[in-house]
């Protein structure tokens, strides 16, 4: 894929494809972001002075937006991350989630459809628009069993519920328009510049601050947890080798209970940041999610099996990375905790930077 457009570039995943296309390929991107409170465009400061990069504040909501960016640029392929979220907000505000998810993501579709159909030859052939999604659609498990390409979807919450929605858009687009698409959908990331709402970098920034670990209900809710270097390297190999029609199952066999992993990040501060030892002192139990989901846990044996595909991180060495990244990084926490970055982006591309 000569030239890739990424929506969400500037969120947690997006970001990481991005720093990899510019980084390890001779690819170009252009990066399709609204820059909700989520995005961070610090997060690219690496690779943005790139001529291979290209930065669009765009929502995707915005049909005539998103057809001028597809005219302007000519892509050759689609890489959909953008969405909100975050499960605890789709909670407190579902109205964004059903905005963004599926409405935004109907919207690129027909951008896209318009301007694949405007395509001739070679350059028609060889579109394909990657869907980038969630294990979340497939519900919650007990304590055996995994969630296949074949489970049926069962979203608990109103942020799985909206993904599920977008899923079954693309594959009608597919099944009616014979729209070239490929989906993916992948368990819990972690990993470097993963904003500090969600369990594995909060818990690090509390500990480091001496604050309270909040652990919802008992802490024996099961997440299967991938190193997002691991998630972005099989994105990109969906995206060149992946099957059109096809979904992927993406995950790391890395099933953890959340005390689980909250302990881990204290082992691993105690040892790295021994002025608060022992971490594990700060956790503390908080009421329960609502609908909480018990379990979740991938098989990812067909990535495996057809397009060879494996993690290069174990739970063990990705964690050990992300809280060393997180004891470097203070300017980008500093930046994304006071909201500062925002005022970046105002510099840099002026207005509307946030919201
Ligand atoms: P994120 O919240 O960190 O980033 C989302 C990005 O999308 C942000 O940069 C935000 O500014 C942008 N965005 C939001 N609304 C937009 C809009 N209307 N128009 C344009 N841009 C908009 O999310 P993430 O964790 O990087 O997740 C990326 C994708 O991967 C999502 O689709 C998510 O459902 C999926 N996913 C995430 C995980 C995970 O563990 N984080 C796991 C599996 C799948
Ligand atoms: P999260 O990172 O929000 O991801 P998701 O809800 O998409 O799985 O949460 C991971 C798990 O950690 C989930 O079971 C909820 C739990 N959790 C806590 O116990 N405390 C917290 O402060 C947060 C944010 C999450």
């Amino acid at each position: 894929m000569n030239k890739t457009l990424v929506t969400g570039g500037a969120g947690f995943i997006g970001s990481a494809v991005i720093r990899q296309f510019i980084n390890d390929t001779a690819c170009s991107v252009v990066n399709v972001d609204k820059l909700t409170y989520a995005g961070n465009l610090q997060s690219l400061a690496s690779v943005s002075d790139n001529p291979r990069y290209r930065f669009e504040q765009v929502d995707i909501c915005d049909a005539a937006e998103v057809a001028r960016v597809f005219r302007e640029h000519q892509p050759d392929a689609v890489m959909h991350l953008a969405a909100e979220s975050h499960v605890d907000r789709s909670i407190s505000g579902p109205a964004d989630f059903i905005q963004t998810n599926i409405i935004g993501t109907y919207t690129l579709l027909e951008a896209a459809r318009g301007y694949w159909n405007s395509l001739d030859g070679e350059r028609k052939a060889g579109f394909r628009f990657h869907h980038i999604s969630t294990d979340e659609v497939y519900g919650s498990l007990g304590d055996t069993g995994f969630f296949t390409e074949e489970t049926a979807y069962e979203p608990n919450s109103p942020y799985s519920a909206s993904k599920a929605s977008s899923d079954h858009l693309v594959r009608a687009w597919h099944h009616t328009y014979g729209f070239p698409v490929v989906t993916t959908n992948c368990s819990n990331n972690y990993g470097p510049y993963h904003f500090p709402e969600k369990l594995i970098p909060l818990v690090i920034l509390n500990a480091v601050n001496g604050k309270p670990l909040p652990i919802y209900g008992k802490g024996d809710n099961i997440r299967d947890w991938l190193y997002v270097d691991d998630h972005a390297r099989a994105l990109r190999l969906v995206l060149e080798r992946g099957k059109l029609g096809e979904t992927y199952n993406i995950g790391g066999w890395n099933e953890k209970t959340n005390l689980e992993v909250v302990l881990a990040i204290c082992a691993a501060l105690d040892e790295l940041r021994p002025q608060g030892a022992p971490h594990n002192k700060l956790i503390t139990y908080v009421a329960d999610r609502p609908g909480h989901d018990k379990r979740y846990a991938i098989d990812a044996t067909k990535l495996a099996r057809d397009l060879g595909w494996k993690p290069q991180e174990t739970f063990e060495t990705g964690l050990r990375k992300t809280v060393e990244w997180y004891l470097q990084n203070t300017d980008w926490v500093k930046g994304v905790t006071s909201g500062e970055y925002q005022h970046w982006v105002e510099k840099q591309y002026g207005g509307n930077s946030a919201e």
